[in-house]
C-alpha cells in the first residue's frame, strides 16, 4: 500500500473516499465533527452557526435512517456532493472511553476491508482527534495506519483466478490543522512496522515446499540487502565444522538439508549501545519426524517457522527505524521429516556447545535447533538475548490463541515485553522458569533427554531445557509463540495464515530498550 500525508483539505482532496471516524456518545453518534467538515450545519440548524458553504445534503437525516449509531467496527458509506470525493466511509469508533490503541486499529480495519470491497482505488482517512482519547496523534495515527495495512494483508497470493478484489492502491491521512508533523512521524512508525509484520506473514503464509530451508535464506539474504543488513548463511559443510549437533540431527531425515542463517544490524558506532540477539525457530516444515505427528491439523505446521518469520521482521523494523542499537539475528533452520536417515528416539546427539542430548522424541525438534542457535548467538555476547518459537502445544493449552509465553531470567526484560506487547497488542504472559524443570530435563544417557516426564508443564520443561544453552549471566528471555503465530481463520485485525506476530512487538521492546 502506498501512504501519503495529502495536504488538500477535506473538500478538495481528490480521491475516491474519505474514512472518517465517528464516536458514540451517550445520546448517540457524534456527528458534528463531520457536519463541520462536509460543509456546515444540518438544514435547520440556527444560521450564524458554523461555517457552511453552499448546499450540502441533509447528512444527518441519511445517517440517522441508515441507523448507524457509531459503535466500534461498523460502517456506513454516505454520498456527499459537498466534497470533490463524493463518499464518505463513516466508521464507528465506539465509546471513547472504551478505546485503547487496538480499537483504533480495529476501527481502520473495518474502514479499510470496507473500502476495499467497495473497490476504492484511492483512499483519504481523517485520523481520530487526540482530545477524544488518551493518546497523541502520533500514536493514533501509527495505529490508524497499521490496522488498515495489517487488515489487508494478502492471502491466497498463489491462486490464478482474476476475481480477488485490489485493494485501494493510495492511502493518504487528511493533514488537517497543526497536525501535519505528528501524523507524518506516526505513518512513518507505521510504514516501518508493518513492513516487518507483512515480511513476517508472507514467509509463514509460503507453502512447506516453496519455503525450504534453502529457500528461507534466500528471502532472508534478499530483505538483508534490501534494509542495509549484512547476511550469511552457513550450509552443511559448516554447521559439521561448528559441530552442530542439534541443527544438523533434526535435518537430516530431509532431502533440503538445513542452513544456519545469520543477519547483522549496525544501528551504532557506540561500544556503550546496547548489543542485542534474536534467535528464532525456522522449522519450515514440521512432521514431527520418526514420532510422527498425527494427519489432522498437520498442514498448520508449515507455520513451524513463524519464530524466525518474527525476528526476521523485527529485524526489517528496527532497521528501518534506525534504532540505535546493534543487533544480530540468528535463525537455524531444518525441515523435521521422517526417512530411513532420520533422527530416532534413543539417539545421543552432540550439540555445538559440546552438551550431548537425548532425543526422546524428534517431535520435540525446536528446542534441538534452537540449542544450536542459542549457542550461537551466545558467542557474540549479546547484552540482551531473545528466542521466539512454535516451540510447544502445551504452550497453546495453557495460554490459548492470544498470549505467547514469556519464560527467562530478566524480570527487567520480560517487563519490558510485556509493556511492549501492551502497545502493539501481540500480548505476552509470563511462565515460571525454575530448577525443578531443569532437573526434569536431565537425562539418563546424555546430558539433557529432549522431552520431560510426562506431558505437565510442557511449556516450561522446553523453556528449562532452552535454558542449559544460555549463560546465566546475559538477560535472556524465550517467546513461545505457537499459539497465537497463526490462525486458521481471519479476525478483525488479520485475514487467516500467520499473524506475524513477535514482529512488531520484538521491534518496540528494543525501541523501548534503546532509550
Ligand atoms: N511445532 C510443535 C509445537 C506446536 C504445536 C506449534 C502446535 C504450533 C501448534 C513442536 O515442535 C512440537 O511438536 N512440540 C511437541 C513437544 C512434545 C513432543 C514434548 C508438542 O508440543 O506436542
Ligand atoms: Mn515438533
Ligand atoms: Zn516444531
Amino acid at each position: 500500500m502506498q501512504w501519503t500525508i495529502a495536504k488538500a483539505s477535506l473538500a478538495q482532496v481528490p480521491v475516491d473516499l474519505i474514512v472518517f471516524p465517528v464516536f458514540q456518545r451517550k445520546d448517540g453518534p457524534d456527528l458534528a465533527p463531520l457536519l463541520q467538515a462536509a460543509g456546515g450545519p444540518p438544514p435547520g440548524a440556527r444560521k450564524g452557526k458554523g461555517h457552511g458553504h453552499g448546499d450540502h445534503p441533509d447528512l444527518k437525516g441519511i445517517i440517522t435512517a441508515a441507523g448507524f449509531k457509531a459503535a466500534a467496527g461498523t460502517t456506513l458509506p454516505v454520498h456527499c456532493s459537498g466534497v470533490k470525493a463524493g463518499w464518505f466511509l463513516l466508521v464507528g469508533m465506539g465509546k471513547p472511553a472504551e478505546v485503547g490503541l487496538q480499537e483504533i486499529r480495529k476501527a481502520a480495519a473495518a474502514a479499510a476491508k470496507k473500502a476495499r470491497a467497495m473497490e476504492a482505488q484511492k483512499v483519504a482517512l481523517v485520523v481520530p482527534a487526540a482530545e477524544t482519547l488518551g493518546f497523541d496523534d502520533a500514536a493514533i495515527a501509527r495505529c490508524w495506519c497499521e490496522g488498515a495495512e495489517l487488515a489487508l494483508s494478502p492471502v491466497g497470493e498463489l491462486k490464478t483466478g482474476k476475481d480477488k478484489p485490489t485493494a485501494p492502491r493510495a492511502w493518504a491521512l487528511l493533514a488537517d490543522g497543526g497536525r501535519a508533523g505528528a501524523l507524518r512521524a506516526g505513518l512513518k512508525e507505521a510504514a516501518a512496522m508493518t513492513a516487518g509484520c507483512l515480511f513476517a506473514r508472507e514467509l509463514v503464509n509460503l507453502p512447506p515446499n516453496l519455503l525450504t530451508p534453502a529457500a528461507l535464506a534466500a528471502k532472508a539474504r534478499g530483505m538483508a540487502r534490501r534494509e542495509g543488513l549484512r547476511c550469511k548463511v552457513l550450509g552443511v559443510p559448516e554447521l559439521k565444522k561448528l559441530k552442530m549437533g542439534g541443527l544438523l540431527g533434526v535435518g537430516q531425515g530431509s532431502s533440503h538439508p538445513p542452513r544456519l542463517i545469520v543477519l547483522e544490524y549496525r544501528g551504532s558506532r557506540s561500544a556503550r549501545a546496547p548489543k542485542f540477539a534474536f534467535v528464532g525457530k525456522g522449522v519450515t516444515f514440521d512432521s514431527g519426524g520418526i514420532s510422527l505427528k498425527p494427519g489432522a491439523g498437520m498442514d498448520e505446521m508449515k507455520a513451524d517457522m513463524a519464530g524466525a518469520a518474527g525476528v526476521l521482521g523485527a529485524a526489517v523494523t528496527i532497521a528501518r527505524l534506525k534504532l540505535p542499537v546493534n543487533l544480530q539475528v540468528v535463525v537455524p533452520t531444518a525441515e523435521n521429516m521422517p526417512d530411513g536417515g532420520a533422527i530416532k528416539p534413543a539417539d545421543v546427539l552432540t550439540m555445538a556447545s559440546g552438551k550431548t542430548v537425548e532425543v526422546l522424541n524428534t517431535d520435540a525438534e525446536g528446542r534441538l535447533i534452537l540449542a544450536d542457535g542459542l549457542w550461537f548467538a551466545g558467542r557474540g555476547k549479546p547484552d540482551y538475548l531473545l528466542d521466539m518459537a512454535t516451540l510447544t502445544g502445551a504452550c497453546v493449552v495453557a495460554l490459548g490463541k492470544h498470549f505467547a509465553g514469556i519464560m527467562g531470567n530478566s524480570a527487567e526484560l520480560m517487563e519490558t515485553l510485556k509493556q511492549a506487547g501492551g502497545e502493539t497488542f501481540e500480548r505476552v504472559w509470563p511462565l515460571p522458569l525454575v530448577d525443578e524443570h531443569k532437573e526434569i530435563m536431565k537425562g539418563t544417557w546424555g546430558d539433557l533427554q529432549n522431552i520431560g516426564g510426562g506431558r505437565e508443564g510442557g511449556a516450561l520443561t522446553a523453556a528449562a531445557f532452552l535454558s542449559a544453552f544460555v549463560d546465566d549471566k546475559t538477560s535472556w528471555t524465550h517467546l513461545d509463540i505457537a499459539g497465537p503465530a497463526y490462525q486458521a481463520k481471519g479476525d478483525e485485525a488479520c485475514p487467516a495464515g500467520g499473524t506475524g506476530f513477535g514482529a512488531r512487538l520484538l521491534a518496540r521492546a528494543v525501541q523501548i530498550l534503546a532509550g
